[in-house]
């Protein structure tokens, strides 16, 4: 399609839309910094209305009975606000408890991700499964290095650790002047100027707290103690640091790097101001036949997480859906790909910062929550009538798992079904063992195990109860010909099961052993992602097993198919 066939009010709201997340390790500080992105949008008007919602989710929610017993959310929820002429999507990442697949596919419907690193920790465990999975599609990062107001580490051991442990490229915009009781703002680097410092203000007024130049007599009057190594620090850092390359930072190999304190408003607006200036608009995206570009006129866009059990009575489930590309509109008739039928999209709802509405309008980069009856699972395309499947959603490698087996044995059917259908749905994945019985599930957060139990209970009548596995690890097989399958397949019997598609999945005991089997078979592929409703033929080569890079990564990383660009 030329360019001059998008239509122009297609293209420009396009560009203003930001659809971003924010990865963190729980307690960096993820919550307060949504919170003051939202206060500083203008979407929500007092501090304490995130915070609050973290800690009594269950009081504004309607979700799941799990749900309310822990008062925590088992949803990805997303907060639309308009800032500087842009539309922004913020979609949260749920973390803690509440971590689990859907946490990782959130980060396949966004554009760019906002890291939080706190200061006195460091890069933790979680931020690096996080970070992987945004390399996946080359995502841009910013990173914001937060609690800056407290004693934490110095700045440039955190800025080699992010770039030693997580392989991105740091290029500082903004440098502490001190820490803790002595720190006394940011000097950007990039506009020259200094940004003070001033605890517990609520919302910091721009001219007050600027003082432009280094060489400014106004911070030898404020800092007179300080400002010798201020100077000195500044102009180190000036000379030693990576400079800022936009065309890198939208590559995902370098990230803009803010320091600050979210609880005290500071440094948050330099955040949002990067969002809107340098993370991309929506980008074009593998639709499978052909790359789909978000301006083009006719609607498209994928389902990347199935919120479940809205209203018991009526089983309805709403489906998160990213708009690839085009404009929604109100009762539009689309076309579901993947069961080539039409489908109306009557009951569909934006979210907005505080609340569910009606969707009047929603283009590319937008999410909208569309109501249905189990029709549309995770990975699902629909468009306006053209055969596509966008690529890019896939099954994540579980890291926890579980044998599922009915208390009462005569209940093997319903539950073999309840596991079909709910692995089907994205709430767990199911693997065949080969034990009796018994179904191996697999997930990447405890809490989907509980939320499979409450829901094989109330919607399939079936008392499941879980046995614990000695499994470490799970990876998708790919083998180079028939010979080397049936080999594998001989000598790792006992560590192979099948997925809900067939496709054949390598379960390793412990690390060693998976990097043991990784040595003896280089030429068999072990991949810790999977494309929904992908079918290998066994593993085999074929036209849709195409995907699968056979390229070897280490063992925590595994291979990347089907996500770059
Ligand atoms: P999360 O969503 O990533 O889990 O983190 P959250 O924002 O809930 O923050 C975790 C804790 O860190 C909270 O303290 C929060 O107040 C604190 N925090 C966040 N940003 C900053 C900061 O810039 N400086 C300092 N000193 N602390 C910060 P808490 O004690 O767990 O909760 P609360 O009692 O303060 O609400």
């Amino acid at each position: 399609m030329n360019a001059s066939a998008f239509p122009a009010d297609l293209v420009r709201d396009v560009a203003r839309r930001r659809t971003f997340a924010i990865i963190s390790h729980p307690d960096a500080g993820k919550t307060t910094l949504t919170e003051k992105l939202l206060l500083f949008g203008g979407a929500i008007q007092m501090a304490g209305t995130v915070k609050a919602r973290k800690s009594s989710r269950h009081a504004t929610s309607d979700w799941m009975e799990v749900e309310k017993q822990r008062g925590i959310s088992v949803t990805s929820s997303v907060m639309q606000f308009d800032y500087l002429g842009h539309t922004v999507n913020l979609l949260d990442t749920p973390g803690h408890e509440d971590f689990s697949e859907d946490t990782y596919r959130v980060l396949t419907a966004v554009d760019a991700a906002v890291m939080v690193i706190d200061a006195a920790k460091g890069v933790e465990a979680q931020t690096i499964k996080l970070l992987e999975v945004c390399r996946l599609r080359a995502t841009p990062i910013i990173t914001f290095v937060n609690k800056l107001d407290r004693e934490v580490r110095e700045p440039v051991a955190l800025l080699e650790e992010i770039e030693a442990v997580l392989n991105i490229d740091c290029a500082p915009i903004t440098w502490p002047i001190g820490m803790g009781k002595a720190f006394r703002g940011v000097f950007h680097l990039l506009h020259d100027r200094l940004l003070r410092f001033t605890p517990g203000e609520e919302r910091r007024s721009a001219d007050s707290e600027v003082i432009a130049g280094l060489a400014n007599p106004q911070l030898d009057r404020l800092f007179p103690d300080e400002v010798g190594a201020l100077r000195r620090d500044v102009e180190l850092i000036r000379g030693a640091s990576t400079p800022f390359d936009l065309d890198l930072f939208l590559a995902g190999e370098q990230s803009p790097v803010f320091f600050g304190s979210g609880i005290n408003n500071f440094g948050v607006q330099e955040i949002l101001q990067a969002l809107v200036e340098w993370a991309p608009p929506p980008q074009p995206r593998d639709g499978g036949s052909r790359v789909v570009r978000p301006a083009e006129g006719s609607f498209s866009g994928f389902v990347f997480k199935i919120q479940a059990n809205m209203d018991l009575k009526h089983r309805d489930r709403i489906a998160f859906f990213r708009v690839c590309s085009g404009r929604y509109q109100p009762g539009m008739k689309v076309h579901h790909a993947r069961i080539g039928r039409g489908m109306k999209l009557g009951n569909v709802h934006t979210f907005m910062a505080n609340e569910r509405v009606k969707s009047e309008d929603a283009v590319a980069g937008d999410i909208i929550g569309i109501h249905n009856h189990g029709q549309l699972q995770i990975g699902d395309t629909l468009t306006e009538g053209e055969a596509l499947g966008f690529k890019g959603i896939p099954y994540f490698a579980p890291e926890l798992f579980r044998l599922a087996r009915p208390r009462d044995p005569f209940k093997a059917k319903q539950l073999q079904k309840g596991l079909r259908e709910l692995g089907e749905e994205g709430a767990i994945q199911v693997f065949d063992s080969g034990s009796g019985n018994a179904l191996l599930l697999g997930a990447v957060g405890s809490l989907q195990f509980e939320i499979v139990v409450q829901r094989l209970q109330s919607e399939y009548k079936v008392d499941a109860v879980y046995d614990t596995t000695n499994i470490f690890a799970a990876r998708w097989l790919t083998f180079p010909d028939e010979a080397a399958r049936r080999g594998f397949e001989k000598e790792n019997a006992p560590n192979l099961a099948r997925d809900v598609d067939d496709n054949p999945v390598y379960l390793a005991p412990n690390k060693y052993n998976l990097q043991l089997t990784m040595e003896r078979w280089p030429k068999v592929g072990f991949h810790t992602t999977r494309e929904h409703g992908q079918r290998l033929a066994h593993g085999l080569p074929s036209e849709a097993s195409a995907a699968f890079e056979t390229g070897r990564r280490s063992v925590e990383q595994g291979p990347v198919y089907g996500m770059r660009p």
